[in-house]
C-alpha cells in the first residue's frame, strides 16, 4: 500500500526544486515540522538533527480543551453550515449532541503557535526544510492547508495527503523501542478514501520492519468502528467527545446486566472486523433495559455504571479479537497499538494479556492530536533517512523554560521565589504530611497523562484523599479514580504488572494485600492505571518517590494532571501559578523553587 501521495504535479515539481536547493545549501542537518490538524485536537512537532524532538498541543497553548485547527475556508464553511461539507463537518465536530469545540484558524494562529514550539532554539519558519502535515479528514479534497503551507515555510519541501491510518502507524512504531512489530490501529475513522470507494478506515492490521509496513487487513467505518461504538456509549452517558476516559472509569462500578443483553448483538470475525447494532437500535435496546440517556450535568445512577460497563466490555472483546487476528498474521512478539482507541488502557491490558504477544507499546499521545509527532518522525526517519531518529525516551516533549522565566512568572504573581536546596526531599516531606503539591519540572508531557512534569501529587494512602482532590482541587466527578506513580524496580511488589508502564496506559490489579495501603489510588474494582518511574527517564521524579518511600515505606505517590476540570494541563509557569493560586493545592514546586500558600 502506498503510504503517501504528493498531491499533483505542481507540488511534486516544487518539492523537487526545494529538495535540490536544500541539498546544495546544506550538508546533512534537517528541521522537520509535523502538523496534526485532523479530528479532535491539533499539535505541532519538531524533529531536528540539532535540537532533537519537541511537540506541543494546541489546546495547551490556547488554554482551550480539545481545540481543533482548521483553515479559514473550512472554518467559514463550518460556521455557515450552508454547504454539504459545512453541514457534515459541523455534525462530525459537534457529534450532533454538543457544541462545536474551540476552533483555531491556521492562517492566524500558526506563527505564534510555532514560536511557542521553537522557543529557545533560534529556529524560525525559514529554517524548516520539510513540513509533513496530516490533512483534515473531514474534507480531504477541499482542504486548502497543504497548498498554503509553502507560503509560510519558504524553504520547506511540503508533504501532505499521508493517509490518516498510515500516520497513526508511524506515530506508534517510530516512537516505539522496537525494530519490528505488529501494529494495530483502532480509532473512530480516518478520511474518506477514494481507493475504498469513499469509505474511511476504522481498523487496520499491519506489521513493520525498518519503517516498511505491510498492511494485512483493513476494516471500514462505520460498520467496524470501535471508536464510534464507544463514542455512542459515552454520549449516551452524557459525556462529550474526548471524555471517553470517564466512561472507562465509570465502567468499574457497573453490573453485567446491560452487557449480557447487548453481547449477543456483537458479531466478531476472524479477520478482526466486527458488526454491532446501529445507533438507533442501540438506543432503543438500552431504553428497553431501563437506561434512559443521561443529560450532561445530571446525577449518575447505578444504571449508568451498567451502561458504561457494557460499552467497556464490548470494546474489550473487539480489541481482543483484532489483536488475536493480527497475531495470526505476523510472527512478531512485539505489539504497538495506535489510534485514539489505544488510549483505553483497560482494553489494552485485557487484549494484551489474552494474546501471545510478549511486549506492548502504546504511544503516549496515541490519538489524532499526536499525529504531528508521527508526521515529524516519518519526515526525519524515512524522508531524511536519519535512522537514529527512532524511539522516545520520554513523553516530556514540550519546550523547556529557564529559571529566570520561572522567577519572572512568580514575581509577576507577587510570589517570592524561594530556592529549595533539595526539592525532592522537601516535597516528599510535604506529601507524607498530607499536603497536596503542584509539581512543574522540565518540558510538558505531549500526551494526555501527567507523568511527573506537570503533575499534582499527593499521598496515595488515605482513602479521603481521593474525595478531597475531586471536591476541592480538580473539581470533577466523585467516581473518577486517581493514578499511582511507582518506582519501576518496586512495581511488581505492589501491582500485578508484566513489564513496565511508563506512560500510564495500562490498568492492572493492585496486589490484594496492598489495596488497603494504597486506598486513594485503588479503583473500586481493585485496579489502578499505573505509571512506572525509572531513574533513567526521570531522575528527579524518581528521587522524590524514593524519598517518600524512605519516610513512609511506600514507593508510590498519587499523580494526577496539573489542571482543573475542563481545562487543559498547565503549560507555562504562569499557567501553573494561576492554577496553584485558584485551587486548594498547598504548595508549588516549580524547578527548584518551593512556594507554599502561607508564604
Ligand atoms: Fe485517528
Amino acid at each position: 500500500m502506498k503510504d503517501f501521495i504528493l498531491a499533483g504535479p505542481e507540488r511534486a515539481i516544487r518539492n523537487a526544486w526545494r529538495s535540490l536547493r536544500r541539498w546544495r545549501n546544506s550538508s546533512c542537518g534537517y528541521n522537520v515540522l509535523g502538523i496534526s490538524s485532523t479530528g479532535h485536537g491539533a499539535s505541532f512537532a519538531l524533529a531536528s538533527s540539532a535540537h532533537g524532538v519537541r511537540a506541543l498541543n494546541l489546546d495547551r497553548f490556547l488554554r482551550k480543551k480539545y481545540a481543533v485547527l482548521l483553515s479559514q475556508a473550512e472554518h467559514d464553511e463550518i460556521r455557515a453550515g450552508k454547504t454539504d461539507f459545512g453541514k457534515t463537518t459541523r455534525y462530525l465536530l459537534s457529534e450532533g449532541v454538543h457544541d462545536l469545540p474551540p476552533i483555531s484558524v491556521f492562517e492566524t494562529a500558526w506563527r505564534s503557535f510555532l514560536d511557542a514550539l521553537l522557543r529557545g532554539t533560534g529556529l524560525g519558519p525559514g529554517d524548516i526544510d520539510l513540513v509533513v502535515a496530516s490533512e483534515s479528514h473531514f474534507a480531504v479534497n477541499c482542504f486548502q492547508l497543504g497548498r498554503k503551507l509553502g507560503r509560510y515555510f519558504p524553504n520547506a519541501e511540503i508533504v501532505t495527503n499521508i493517509e490518516h491510518h498510515a500516520i497513526h502507524r508511524f506515530q506508534a512504531f517510530l516512537s516505539s523501542p522496537f525494530d519490528e512489530a505488529a501494529v494495530l490501529t483502532l480509532d473512530n475513522c480516518g478520511e474518506p478514501l477514494g481507493r475504498l470507494g469513499g469509505s474511511p478506515l476504522a481498523i487496520t492490521l499491519s506489521s513493520v520492519q525498518n519503517a516498511a509496513f505491510a498492511v494485512h487487513r483493513e476494516h471500514t467505518f462505520p460498520e467496524s468502528s470501535p471508536g464510534l461504538l464507544y463514542h455512542w456509549f459515552t454520549n449516551y452517558l452524557g459525556f462529550r467527545s474526548g471524555e471517553e476516559g470517564k466512561t472507562m472509569g465509570l465502567s468499574s462500578y457497573g453490573r453485567d446486566s446491560c452487557y449480557r443483553a447487548l453481547s449477543p448483538h456483537l458479531e466478531m470475525h476472524d479477520n478482526g472486523a466486527f458488526r454491532f447494532l446501529g445507533h438507533k437500535e442501540l438506543q432503543a435496546t438500552l431504553s428497553d433495559l431501563g437506561a434512559k440517556p443521561r443529560r450532561p450535568g445530571t446525577s449518575i445512577e447505578p444504571i449508568h455504571g451498567d451502561v458504561a460497563r457494557a460499552g467497556q466490555m464490548l470494546l474489550d472483546n473487539i480489541v481482543t479479537n483484532a489483536v488475536t487476528a493480527l497475531a495470526r498474521l505476523t510472527p512478531s512478539r512485539n505489539l504497538c497499538l495506535a489510534g485514539g482507541v489505544a488510549l483505553n488502557s483497560v482494553s489494552n491490558e485485557r487484549a494484551f494479556r489474552r494474546s501471545r504477544f510478549q511486549n506492548l507499546y502504546v504511544m503516549p499521545n496515541a490519538g489524532d492530536c499526536g499525529q504531528a509527532l508521527g508526521c515529524a518522525l516519518y519526515g526525519a526517519h524515512v524522508l531524511r533517512r536519519d535512522r537514529k531518529s527512532r524511539g522516545l525516551l520520554s513523553d516530556s516533549l514540550g519546550p523547556p523554560y529557564t529559571d529566570s522565566e520561572v522567577v519572572a512568572a512568580l514575581r509577576a504573581a507577587n510570589l517570592e521565589p524561594v530556592v529549595c536546596p533539595d526539592i525532592a526531599a522537601s516535597v516528599a516531606g510535604l506529601l507524607a504530611a498530607g499536603f497536596v503539591v503542584g509539581w512543574f519540572q522540565g518540558g510538558s508531557e505531549y500526551g494526555p497523562r501527567a507523568l511527573g512534569r506537570r503533575s499534582i501529587l499527593a499521598d496515595p494512602r488515605p482513602q479521603p484523599m481521593k474525595d478531597y482532590l475531586n471536591c476541592h482541587v480538580k473539581h470533577r466527578e466523585s467516581f473518577r479514580p486517581y493514578a499511582p506513580a511507582v518506582l519501576e524496580d518496586k512495581s511488581a511488589e505492589w501491582f500485578d504488572l508484566k513489564g513496565t508502564s511508563p506512560y500510564m496506559l495500562r490498568v492492572v490489579d493492585v496486589r490484594p494485600e496492598k489495596r488497603s495501603t494504597l486506598a486513594a489510588v485503588t479503583h473500586v474494582d481493585g485496579t489502578a492505571r499505573v505509571q512506572t518511574v525509572s531513574r533513567y527517564e526521570n531522575p528527579l521524579f524518581y528521587d522524590l518517590i524514593r524519598k517518600f518511600e524512605n519516610r513512609t515505606g511506600v514507593p508510590v505517590v498519587l499523580n494526577t494532571s496539573f489542571n482543573r476540570a475542563g481545562e487543559p494541563i498547565v503549560e507555562t509557569p504562569a499557567d501553573a501559578i494561576e492554577c496553584f493560586m485558584s485551587t486548594r493545592i498547598d504548595a508549588l514546586a516549580i524547578h527548584n523553587f518551593l512556594i507554599t500558600k502561607s508564604t
